[in-house]
C-alpha cells in the first residue's frame, strides 16, 4: 500500500515538474486563493504590496489583511509589525518587506504570529562591479543588466525597464534597498552627464522597491572630466567640482545614496597622490554630498608593494585615523584581511576602529570559491564571520554587533556584497549560487540567522514543486521533505567546508594560479611579478615547513587583534586548526591535536574534499524525481565540473608541496591522477598579473 502511494506521489510530482530556468528565482509562488487588502493610503511602494499579496497570497480564502503605517516606538526605520490580520509599519517600504515575509511564511510553512522584525542594518546594498561597456569584473554569470556596449548604449529600451524591476522586485523581498551599479575600479566616465542619465532611468525603476542607487566614483573624476589640473582634495576647485556634482547628481536623483570609493589601492587614484590620507579625501567628499543626506563608502582595502604583511595594512593605515572621519563617512572593510579567500579571520580592524562607523563587505559572486561552476554557500562563511568575537568589548563583541550599532553607535550602520547577477537567464550561473544572493539579503536583514534556516527557506521556495504548481494542499510532503529537502540543505551546509578542504585547507590562502583565480597555483611565481601577488608569498612552503608566520616571531599581524584573540592565535595550544597556517609557520611533522603530523593532516583534508563533492554528486543525482529536467541536468553538470577540479586541486597542492615535505601521501587516501611535470606543463600560458 504504502509503495503504491509513493509510485502515485512520483508520478504526479514528475507530471508537475515543469521545466525551470531559475529566472524567478525563489519568487516562483502564485496566489492559491483570494484575499482583501485594506488600505487608506495610496504610493507606488503600497501599491506593490498590494499587488504582490494579490499575487501570492496563500493563506484562507476571503481573508482581509491591513497595510497601517503608523510609527510605532517598536518599529525601526523599515521595520514592520506582522500578525495574522495585517501590517504595520513606519513607512510604506515596511509595508512591503512585512508582505514579503508573510508570503514568505505561507509558503515555506512558518507560522504567522504577531511579531516586530527590524532590520539589523540599515543600507543593505550589493555592489555591482559592472562596467560601462558591459562587461562585470569578476563576473560569472553573463554581462552587465545595467549597461552595455556599442552604439546606443545608453538608450533605456523596454527590456531594460522590465528586467530591472524583476531586479529590483527580487532585492526588495529579500530585503537589499541600495545598489551601487557600477565597479569599484570605477571609469571617470560615470559621472559624465550621458551615464547619469542613465543611472536616473535605472534609479527611476528601482525606487518604488525602496532601493536607493550609489555609484562607485573615480576619485580623479575632477581632472579627468572636470578639466581641472589636480584632483587634491584640498585644492578649493576640486571642492566645488565635487559640490556641484553633488548637486546636478542629486537634481536628477533626489534619493541618491552616495558613492562607493577605491582610492589608493591596486593602482586607483586617491589622495594619497597629493600627499593627504584616506580622511582627507573621504571627508571633502562626505561634505559635498551631506547637504543632499548622501553618504561615502571609502573602502579599507589598501595594500602596497611594501614589505609589510599585506593582512596588516589596511589595519596600520585605517587605525591612526581614528575618530577622523566625517559622520557620513563609513569605512567598508573586507571580511578578512586579505581578499575574500576560502577562509580568513576576520579583519582586526571589526571593533577596533571604535570612533568610525564601519561596515563589512563580503563577496557574493564566487571569486575564489569555484565561480558559477562550484556549488558553494556562503552563507555558512558569513555567519563564521558575524559571530566571530573581536572581543573589543568583552566577551561577545561579535563582528555582527561591532558593526550593527549594538556595541558603537554609528549614524550609519551598512553592510555590502558584490553581486553575482548578471544577464543569464538564472541571473547567477548557477542554479545554487542563487542562494547567496539570497543568503545575503536575508542576513543583511537579520544578521542573527542561522544558516540552516536560509537554507532551509531558500530550497523550499526555490524547488519545491508545490510552490511552482501553485497548490494549497499540504506543504511539503515527508517524502519530499526526506528525499530532497533534507539531504539538498545538508549538501549546502557541508559546501563551503568542502571547498576549504580541496583547495586551501588548514588556514592555507591565496594559492591560485595566475589572476583567473580559479585553479590551484601554489607555485605561481613568474618573474617580475610582485612578491604579495604570488602564492609562494602566502603558504612560505620549504623544506622545513609551511605557513605564514605572523606571531612575534613573524609578522606579528596577531598583535592587530584584541586580546584573547591575539594571543589565542598566537598560542600553537589555542590557534584553532582552521586558521593553524593562517598564522603560523610549522615543520611538516608538528604535531596536531589530532595526533597526526602536520603533512598527514594537510593531505587527509584535501582528501576530505574530493569525498565531500563526490558525496554531493551522489545527492544530487538522487533527487532527480523532485526536481525539473533543466535544472537537475545543470546542476549535475555543474557537480562532475566541480568534481574534476576538485581532484586536481588536491593532486597538485600536494604534489607540489610533496617536493618540500618530501613525504608519502599516505597510502590510504586516493592517488594523484597526473604528475607535478605534467600540472606545471599545461600551467605555462598564463597572464601574469595575480593579485
Ligand atoms: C580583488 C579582485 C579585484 C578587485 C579587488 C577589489 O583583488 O581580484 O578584481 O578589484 O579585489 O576588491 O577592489
Amino acid at each position: 500500500m504504502k509503495s503504491t502511494i509513493s509510485i502515485i506521489f512520483l508520478f504526479l510530482l514528475v507530471y508537475t515538474l515543469k521545466a525551470e530556468d531559475g529566472h524567478n528565482l525563489w519568487l516562483r509562488a502564485k496566489s492559491t486563493s483570494t484575499v482583501k487588502v485594506v488600505n487608506s493610503k495610496k504610493s507606488a511602494t503600497l501599491d506593490i504590496a498590494r499587488q504582490e499579496l494579490l499575487q501570492g497570497w496563500q493563506g484562507k480564502a476571503q481573508a482581509s489583511i491591513a497595510f497601517t503605517v503608523k510609527p510605532d516606538k517598536l518599529i525601526k526605520g523599515d521595520g514592520f509589525k506582522l500578525s495574522s490580520t495585517g501590517i504595520q509599519a513606519n513607512t510604506d517600504l515596511g509595508i512591503l518587506y512585512g508582505v514579503y515575509e508573510l508570503l514568505r511564511r505561507q509558503q515555506t510553512g512558518e507560522q504567522i504570529k504577531e511579531e516586530v522584525m527590524n532590520p539589523s542594518y540599515d543600507r543593505r546594498i550589493l555592489d555591482h562591479w559592472d562596467n560601462i561597456n558591459g562587461t562585470i569584473e569578476r563576473g560569472y554569470a553573463g554581462r552587465s543588466i545595467f549597461w552595455r556596449h556599442g552604439l546606443d548604449s545608453l538608450a533605456v529600451t523596454d527590456k531594460d525597464i522590465a528586467l530591472w524591476k524583476e531586479y529590483a522586485r527580487a532585492n526588495a523581498s529579500i530585503g537589499i534597498n541600495g545598489s551601487v551599479l557600477n565597479n569599484v575600479n570605477a571609469s571617470h566616465l560615470m559621472l559624465t552627464p550621458a551615464c547619469l542619465e542613465r543611472v536616473k532611468a535605472i534609479a527611476e525603476v528601482l525606487r518604488p522597491y525602496g532601493i536607493k542607487t550609489y555609484l562607485s566614483a573615480n576619485f580623479s573624476s575632477p581632472k579627468l572630466i572636470g578639466g581641472i589640473k589636480t584632483s587634491d582634495p584640498l585644492n578649493p576647485e576640486v571642492i566645488k567640482w565635487w559640490k556641484d556634482k553633488a548637486a546636478e547628481i542629486y537634481k536628477l536623483i533626489p534619493d541618491f545614496g552616495g558613492f562607493l570609493v577605491k582610492a589608493n589601492s591596486e593602482g586607483q587614484p586617491g589622495p594619497q597622490d597629493f600627499g593627504r590620507t584616506h580622511a582627507d579625501g573621504a571627508n571633502m567628499m562626505a561634505d559635498a554630498l551631506k547637504p543632499f543626506g548622501g553618504i561615502i563608502m571609502w573602502r579599507a582595502f589598501v595594500y602596497t608593494a611594501s614589505n609589510e604583511d599585506r593582512a596588516k595594512q589596511a589595519y596600520t593605515e585605517f587605525m591612526p585615523l581614528d575618530g577622523q572621519f566625517h559622520d557620513n563617512v563609513i569605512v567598508q572593510v573586507k571580511n578578512g584581511p586579505v581578499d575574500f579567500q576560502p577562509r580568513e579571520p576576520f579583519s582586526p580592524l571589526f571593533g577596533a576602529m571604535k570612533k568610525t562607523s564601519l561596515m563589512p563587505e563580503l563577496q557574493i559572486t564566487q571569486e575564489y570559491l569555484g565561480q558559477s561552476t562550484h556549488l558553494v554557500f556562503l552563507s555558512t562563511m558569513w555567519e563564521e564571520f558575524l559571530n566571530s568575537d573581536t572581543h573589543q568589548e568583552g566577551n561577545g563583541s561579535t563582528v555582527a554587533r561591532c558593526t550593527d550599532g549594538s556595541i558603537f553607535p554609528q549614524k550609519y550602520t551598512a553592510i555590502a556584497g558584490v553581486s553575482n547577477i548578471g544577464q543569464d537567464a538564472n541571473w547567477c550561473g548557477h542554479p545554487f549560487a542563487q542562494a547567496n544572493w539570497y543568503a545575503f539579503g536575508r542576513l543583511a536583514w537579520n544578521n542573527k540567522l542561522t544558516s540552516k534556516q536560509i537554507a532551509d527557506e531558500w530550497v523550499k521556495l526555490t524547488f519545491s514543486p508545490n510552490v511552482a504548481a501553485n497548490s494549497n494542499q499540504t506543504k511539503f510532503s515527508a517524502e519530499w521533505t526526506t528525499n530532497f529537502l533534507k539531504p539538498v540543505t545538508k549538501m549546502m551546509l557541508d559546501s563551503r567546508e568542502a571547498a576549504v578542504n580541496y583547495m586551501m585547507p588548514l588556514g592555507l590562502h591565496h594559492i591560485f594560479s595566475a589572476n583567473e583565480h580559479y585553479g590551484p597555483g601554489p607555485w605561481y611565481a613568474p618573474k617580475g611579478v610582485r612578491k604579495d601577488w604570488t602564492p609562494p608569498y602566502f603558504h612560505q612552503a620549504d623544506t622545513l615547513g609551511i605557513g605564514f608566520e605572523r606571531t612575534k616571531a613573524g609578522s606579528n599581524a596577531v598583535s592587530q587583534y584584541h586580546e584573547p584573540v591575539s594571543s589565542q592565535f598566537a598560542d600553537l595550544k589555542t590557534c584553532p586548526d582552521i586558521s593553524l597556517l593562517w598564522f603560523h609557520h610549522l615543520s611538516w611533522d608538528y604535531k596536531m591535536k589530532s595526533g597526526k603530523t602536520l603533512w598527514d593532516e594537510l593531505c587527509y583534508h584535501y582528501n576530505t574534499g574530493i569525498q565531500q563533492v563526490r558525496e554531493f554528486q551522489k545527492i544530487w543525482d538522487k533527487t532527480k524525481p523532485y526536481v525539473d529536467a533543466e535544472r537537475f541536468t545543470r546542476v549535475q553538470s555543474k557537480l562532475n565540473d566541480q568534481s574534476r577540479n576538485a581532484q586536481f586541486w588536491k593532486d597538485a597542492c600536494l604534489l607540489y608541496f610533496q617536493q618540500f615535505s618530501r613525504k608519502p601521501i599516505p597510502a590510504d587516501i586516493e592517488r594523484p591522477t597526473t604528475t607535478m611535470e605534467e600540472i606545471l606543463k599545461n600551467d605555462q600560458k598564463r597572464p601574469t598579473r595575480i593579485n
